[in-house]
């Protein structure tokens, strides 16, 4: 039997890739950039499945491009905002992605991300780059203290919770929220963190993290309306997805006084463009979408994207689905 034909829209590690090779008939876009548009769509006519990244767009036009053999979308992430996942469920197509294996690992980098902001690390650095340090100064690059501080988490899903798991270690207060979460839950119970409203988050946190999705009621969810509830001393993480922050309020914001500083995993658009204003701040600090990279979460994640991929190409459930109403 043939085996079917699936396409890849960019290498991911061996470890999936050597399954999807196994099993089907697969062509890789072999970039290191994403593929332009027009190669997207000629590559998947007539395939069984793809296999996408967070950088390629999955909407109507692809899935026409397709046809009618597209059984199955795996995204290699646990965001899925780049799929068009209302289409993808009309036509009956489930969409893999891959929860719970870079939980922890997302957690580390935005917890990084924190306490960096905090204590100035990245701008230290640089000091003792450019020569600067001549001595140790009772005023130097003075920080905010982690320990005992307030954290805000927006969005208490799985990554929010293991923010709050590292936060007692800190002896934070810990503050979520999250519509799907009651104030009840037994996690949030577990480690003291309590469920307040958007205004209130903003408010009381001297650290305020996003840990949401990215949907149409999330776009520009931090506004210059919600930056100026916050602490004039409050530090602002986003790991989650760039546009959940409207980023010339952000700048504003960070010169003008309305908070302290911020550290961002995801920009909107990404990459951040070399002339954004954000660049200028030295009140900032910008990773490049690699909260989730580690050698170890990165195969994890090639191995789940493939094992969904492979289950919705046999029609099977797929393991780790982000439309389960295609089910019905
Ligand atoms: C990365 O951003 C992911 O959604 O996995
Ligand atoms: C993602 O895995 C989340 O639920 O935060």
């Amino acid at each position: 039997m043939a085996k079917p034909k699936v396409f890849v829209t960019r290498m991911i590690p061996e470890a999936g890739l050597a399954m999807v090779r196994e099993f089907c008939d697969a062509d890789i876009w072999p970039g290191d950039l994403p593929p332009e548009r027009a190669y997207v769509l000629e590559h998947v006519q007539g395939v069984d499945g793809i296999l996408s990244l967070l950088t390629t767009k999955m909407d109507p036009a692809v899935m026409d491009a397709a046809g009618p053999e597209l059984k199955v979308i795996s995204n290699y992430a646990v965001g899925f905002d780049n799929i068009d996942i209302p289409e993808a469920t009309r036509r009956g197509i489930p969409v893999g992605h891959t929860p719970g294996v870079l939980t922890e690992t997302t957690a580390d980098f935005a917890f990084a991300l924190l306490i960096s902001a905090a204590r100035r690390v990245v701008e230290g650095h640089n000091y003792t780059l450019a020569g600067k340090w001549k001595t140790w100064g009772p005023s130097l690059l003075l920080g905010q203290d982690v320990y005992g501080a307030t954290l805000g988490l927006v969005g208490f899903g799985r990554i929010g919770k293991s923010m709050a798991k590292r936060a007692t270690g800190f002896d934070m207060k810990i503050l979520y929220h999250d519509e799907f979460v009651p104030a009840d839950d037994p996690f949030a119970v577990e480690v003291g963190a309590r469920a307040v409203d958007m205004d209130t988050l903003l408010a009381e946190s001297d650290f305020v993290s996003l840990h949401a999705p990215l949907l149409p009621s999330t776009h520009h969810l931090i506004d210059a309306a919600a930056l100026a509830k916050m602490k004039s001393t409050a530090i602002l993480v986003n790991s989650a997805r760039g546009p959940l922050i409207d980023p010339a309020a952000l700048y504003d914001a960070l010169v003008n006084g309305g908070i302290a500083y911020a550290g961002l995993d995801v920009t909107d658009p990404e990459p951040i463009p070399m002339d954004s204003p954000l660049l200028t701040l030295d009140n900032i600090i910008i990773a490049p979408h690699i909260a989730s990279a580690s050698v170890v979460t990165r195969d994890r994640m090639a191995v789940m994207a493939a094992n969904n991929l492979i289950a919705g190409l046999t029609g099977q459930r797929l393991p780790n689905c982000a439309n389960p109403q295609v089910y019905g």
